[in-house]
């Protein structure tokens, strides 16, 4: 049996070899997602078995550059305000422009539309309580859903996501073993190490969805009720 946390940390260590041989070719930005906050999100996606990902809010699209690499089968990515020049340099940097669906949309209206049963989602616009209200209503039907900027100045949304389960980021254990990765990123945006950053800024809370597909007789299988979380266990309660 394992819990949550502990499911995210043995996904982040056992995807982190594979993750940087992806992710090496992706030049750090500023104002995204950090890196090891992408191996987080990756490496439970990819653990849980999920080989379909809806993201909201790419601005540059470092973030959906990364989702891209980790070589997922459909991946769409929305933004409200999409830039075409941003846009159309990201395509050109995969190089295969089929590899993710770029959107013009808002996620607020949207997002249930675009996803399906047992996708990951990743939320970096909508942010806060928007963003919270989005994980509460499809939470059930993911597969899992991530929210971005849940830093410790936000003490009633990150209480909020705390008590809905999330695995945060900014964890102790997982930081010292991935922040590494950040280093350039910190330095783009003026800061030595995490801690003065993630008080600002940045933070990935991972919630596990309610969805993990259909067992042979086609009824849909549920982590609520399961204490095991490693892909094709099927919940016995
Ligand atoms: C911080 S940026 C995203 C950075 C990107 N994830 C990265 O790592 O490079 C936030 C983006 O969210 C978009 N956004 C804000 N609210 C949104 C909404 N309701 N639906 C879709 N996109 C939204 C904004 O237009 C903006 O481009």
């Amino acid at each position: 049996m394992t819990n949550w946390r502990d499911f995210c940390l043995k996904s982040a260590s056992d995807y982190a070899d594979e993750f940087k041989a992806l992710s090496e070719s992706t030049e750090p930005q500023h104002s995204a997602i950090l890196p090891s906050e992408m191996l987080l999100f990756c490496a439970v996606a990819k653990a849980l078995g999920i080989d379909a990902v809806v993201e909201s809010g790419r601005k540059l699209g470092y973030s959906t550059e990364i989702i891209a690499r980790c070589g997922f089968e459909d991946f769409t990515s929305l933004d409200v305000d999409p830039a075409k020049e941003a846009d159309d340099a990201l395509l050109q940097r995969l190089g295969v422009a089929g590899r993710v669906k770029l959107e013009k949309l808002d996620a607020m209206m949207f997002l249930r539309a675009v996803t399906e049963q047992g996708d990951a989602i990743l939320l970096d616009g909508p942010k806060g309580r928007k963003a919270l209200g989005l994980v509460s209503n499809l939470l059930g039907q993911s597969g899992m859903m991530a929210v971005h900027d849940l830093n410790v100045s936000m003490k009633d949304e990150r209480a909020t996501a705390a008590e809905m389960g999330a695995f945060f980021s900014d964890d102790e254990e997982f930081l010292s073993e991935h922040g590494h990765l950040d280093e350039t990123m910190l330095t783009y945006r003026g800061y030595g190490d995490h801690g003065e950053l993630i008080s600002v800024a940045n933070v990935l809370a991972v919630f596990r969805g309610g969805y993990n597909g259909r067992d042979g007789d086609g009824n849909s299988r549920s982590w609520w009720s399961c204490d095991v979380f490693a892909p094709g266990d099927i919940c016995k309660s």
